[in-house]
């Protein structure tokens, strides 16, 4: 019987291995850029709202290219083709960057004002705040394009940024690993107790954004999104 292509032995010379590595590096870089240019923006915001309003709406940014080992995970589990035009057309989470906020309407804040800028296009919006995931899930997400400028031109690329809070990405980041050591099959207690904390880990959300309010007035990091974008 004819093995399947997967299973089928391919022999490759030493230079078509490196010029294959070659490729796949040039390729990703090009997303390590788009990334750079996401912190940079989150970053000149950071520091122009401490500068104007004494106040910092970001706990922390974090960023990452995807490892070619979970980038070919994800070629095979949407079942698409592995050439890079089929990838950048189809894997639009390959550059990521996360920016934790202090309080909700930062995150809204914060993606208004970087989805504002003229150089960056919203390819996708999908708000978990306003509608959490069924497992209690919450988070702001948007897939953003940028341009970068090569020495051969100007490349658009897509960035996902993800925008949340502390409770937040403690919640997600608990549920993932829970999610991971049970691979994938989470009990059903555990499902429960999961959706229980999301639901205490927003109480405390409102809470604290309740006694900010105290502290500052609402000025400074709380007004509703509709007075944030003016
Ligand atoms: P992926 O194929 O996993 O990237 O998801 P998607 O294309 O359906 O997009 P979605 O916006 O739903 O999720 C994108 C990313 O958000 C994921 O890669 C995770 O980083 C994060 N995310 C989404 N859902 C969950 C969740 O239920 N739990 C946790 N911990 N993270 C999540
Ligand atoms: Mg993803």
């Amino acid at each position: 019987m004819a093995s399947s292509l997967d299973e089928q032995q391919f022999t490759i010379s030493p230079s078509e291995l490196r010029s294959a590595r070659d490729e796949l590096q040039r390729f990703l870089l090009e997303y390590r850029f788009g990334m750079q240019e996401i912190e940079t923006k989150i970053g000149i915001l950071r520091d122009e709202f401490l500068h104007n309003h004494d106040y910092n709406p970001i706990e922390h940014v974090s960023s990452r290219v995807k490892s070619p080992d979970s980038l070919v995970d994800k070629v095979v589990r949407k079942g698409i083709d592995a050439g890079f035009d089929s990838i950048r057309a189809n894997i639009t989470d390959i550059a990521g960057v996360r920016v934790t906020c202090s309080f909700v309407p930062d995150t809204y804040r914060l993606f208004d004002l970087l989805t504002a800028q003229d150089d960056v296009t919203v390819l996708a919006v999908k708000d978990y705040v306003a509608q959490p995931k069924e497992n209690g899930y919450k988070s702001l997400h948007a897939i953003v394009e940028v341009p970068v400028f090569l020495s051969t031109g100007r490349v658009q690329v897509p960035v996902e940024v993800q925008f949340r809070t502390i409770a937040m990405d403690f919640w997600a980041s608990l549920e993932h690993k829970i999610y991971y050591k049970y691979d994938r099959q989470v009990p059903a207690r555990l499902l429960d107790e999961l959706r229980d904390a999301a639901h205490t880990a927003a109480e405390l959300d409102t809470h604290m954004e309740l006694l900010h309010r105290e502290l500052h007035g609402p000025s400074t990091s709380t007004d509703s999104r509709a007075q944030l974008s003016v």
